[in-house]
């Protein structure tokens, strides 16, 4: 649509639009208390941090510095605890350390925490046996809609909920924000990792023989990082972190954008980094549309389904300007589809000249069932879409600038494969996800060793 015939946009513009992920609140003066309590709290993040990230983008999309976000597929307001919150940084700081060491760039942390709490469904409804009868309720929504307990009271769609869920988010962030800016000294030394299970022994001696052997220089990176104009080493105990979710719950969202003193436009204030889900990326739906009109960058998620001049016009609405460091594309093809999918967008986007950030997903394409009916995704899958995106990019003259995982810093058993050997017999050992599975420590750090390993080939290096 030409622009001129483009309605103005405003925080509410996305009400007149549809929306297939509208959680229907059965109580609309408790939404609009709520909503109003929220309008009146203190912004979770700054306007001044979102413009800083929008530059790190933008280096990004240059090739200059690569973008790991990562975190919870759903976070729950019952897991807000200390442990969980340190470990998640934990294996994030420690994976961007790997990915410096071998891409030599300097690496932007994003946490998909501190605010992961919408979950958007593929039906809007769940049915389940109790007691011999069929009983139908809302789905779970995720923490900030409605409890995941199957009975009519947690289902229940709850405002209040937003507020809780944006407590939740700020006592996680001031947690983070104060380990960041101390507590975590330790992490680049090598006796914080836990590295034991490189020896198990599935692993070949001679990729064993290569994880030691970048486990012992990765002092390397943390040289270069300096070198790359980063923080010193020192004063790497206050690296910097952004935090990103899922912008689905419009009303939350748009409770929480705001114009600030002496800067242009709205800024949404929950995350520095919201992203558009595989379901809600319509064009002319109520999510482009509500963020189309803020300040911060934007991912969208890009599912092997997706049309090509659908995904242009996406970018045009939500980037009309081409500005740098805006636009995040999140393709999550799986390991089957990429190559066959991704080689012709790629070539559309980058003859259309729209500056993009490629990242990659793999993890929801990649879903699967056991026999025994339980969700998981395979290490090796996970691997394979993160290869061929990889060098699909680099054929058709673009670049992996980012990629977008789901992890925890626990010892979780949710995804099959990886060295440490999760097996499907074992899954049911710690499956803790209240949605999809997760990579676990181990496996996280793995996967970063075999990024950084194939990063650093493409230099030319060992
Ligand atoms: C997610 O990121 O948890 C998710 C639901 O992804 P997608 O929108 O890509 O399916
Ligand atoms: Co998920």
């Amino acid at each position: 649509m030409p622009r001129d015939l483009i309605p103005p946009w405003t925080p509410d513009s996305w009400r007149e639009k549809p929306n297939g992920q509208a959680v229907p609140y059965p109580d609309g003066a408790a939404l609009a208390e709520s909503a109003q309590r929220l309008r009146s709290l203190p912004p979770l993040v700054t306007s001044w941090e979102i413009e800083r990230l929008r530059r790190e983008i933008a280096e990004a999309q240059e090739g200059r510095r690569f973008i790991l976000q990562g975190g919870d597929c759903a976070e729950t307001l019952a897991e807000c605890r200390p442990e969980v919150i340190a470990n998640k940084l934990k294996i994030l700081l420690q994976m961007s350390l790997v990915l410096v060491h071998g891409s030599k760039k300097p690496v932007t942390r994003v946490g998909r925490f501190a605010g992961q709490y919408a979950k958007p469904r593929s039906s809007p409804v769940e049915r389940r046996e109790v007691d011999g009868r069929e009983v139908e309720l809302p789905s779970y929504f995720g923490d900030v809609y409605n409890g995941s307990a199957f009975d009519a009271a947690s289902r229940r769609p709850d405002p209040w909920l937003m507020v809780r869920a944006y407590e939740h988010s700020a006592m996680t962030l001031n947690f983070i924000r104060a380990l960041t800016e101390g507590g975590f000294a330790d992490l680049h030394h090598p006796e914080y990792w836990d590295l034991r299970f490189f020896h198990h022994a599935g692993l070949s001696p001679a990729l064993k023989a290569e994880y030691e052997r970048m486990t012992r220089t990765l002092a390397d990176g943390l040289r270069f990082m300096e070198a790359l104009g980063e923080r010193t080493v020192d004063d790497l105990s206050r690296v910097e972190f952004f935090t990103s979710h899922e912008g689905l719950n419009l009303e939350y969202e748009s409770a929480q954008t705001r114009t600030v003193p002496r800067r242009e436009g709205h800024y949404l204030l929950t995350t520095h980094l919201p992203w558009i889900g595989e379901r809600t990326r319509d064009p002319e739906g109520a999510h482009v549309e509500f963020f189309r009109g803020v300040r911060n960058p934007v991912g969208v998620k890009i599912g092997p389904a997706a049309a090509i001049d659908h995904v242009l016009r996406v970018i045009d609405r939500l980037n009309p300007d081409n500005e740098a460091g805006k636009m995040v594309l999140i393709t999550r093809m799986g390991a089957e589809r990429a190559a066959g999918v991704l080689p012709a967008m790629v070539e559309v986007v980058r003859r259309a000249g729209r500056r993009v950030l490629w990242s990659c997903d793999p993890m929801h394409g990649n879903g699967i069932k056991t026999a025994g009916g339980i969700k998981t995704r395979s290490f090796d899958a996970i691997l394979r879409e993160l290869e061929t995106t990889h060098g699909v990019l680099a054929s058709c003259g673009a670049h992996l600038g980012g990629v977008h995982f789901e992890l925890t810093g626990e010892d979780v058993t949710e995804c099959v494969g990886g060295a440490s050997g999760v097996s499907e017999q074992d899954l049911t050992q710690n499956y803790a996800s209240l949605c999809d599975p997760r990579l676990n420590y181990q496996q996280a750090l793995e996967m970063a060793f075999l990024l950084a390993r194939r990063m650093s080939a493409d230099r030319g290096g060992a």
